[in-house]
């Protein structure tokens, strides 16, 4: 399957990309069979997510997948944003090839990270709300 065009535009004109200072919120995943991390900053006001970018040192479909991510949350509120999944960002991207459904993964637990670590400096836990930041299920990567 090849990419669909939303995906090879938002890969090669990402949106929101790079570091922010005085982000309110960072999250930083990272899939360890793949080697790939995502780092991502929130502003937030008012349980709104004002703002947010991302850096990546992925692979094109998490570039996509985060710069839509982005897109998706962005001006949303706080319990909008933690119901967006990676499917719902592959769906805004014309779907993703089977093997890369995981990089999607990766944008989703990335959000959630920065929100946890957004409530953690107001010194709430941030569990009960965000949830656990798991490891990536989907990605079963054959050992070399
Ligand atoms: Fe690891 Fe795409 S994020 S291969």
């Amino acid at each position: 399957m090849a990419y669909s065009e939303k995906v090879m535009d938002h890969f090669t004109n990402p949106r929101n990309v790079g570091e922010m200072e005085n982000a309110d919120g960072i999250g930083e995943v990272g899939n360890p069979k793949c080697g790939d991390i995502m780092k991502m900053y929130i502003k937030v006001d008012n349980d709104v997510i004002t703002d947010v970018s991302f850096k990546t040192f992925g692979c094109g479909a998490a570039i996509a997948t985060s710069s839509m991510a982005t897109e998706l949350v962005k001006g949303k509120t706080i319990p909008e944003a933690l119901q967006l999944t990676n499917k719902a960002v592959m769906e805004a991207l014309d779907g993703l090839p089977p093997v890369k459904v995981h990089c999607s993964v990766l944008a989703e637990q990335a959000i959630k990270a920065a929100l946890s670590d957004y409530y953690q400096k107001q010194g709430i836990d941030p569990e009960p709300i965000v949830g656990k930041i798991s490891e990536c299920e989907e990605c079963h990567f054959e050992e070399e």
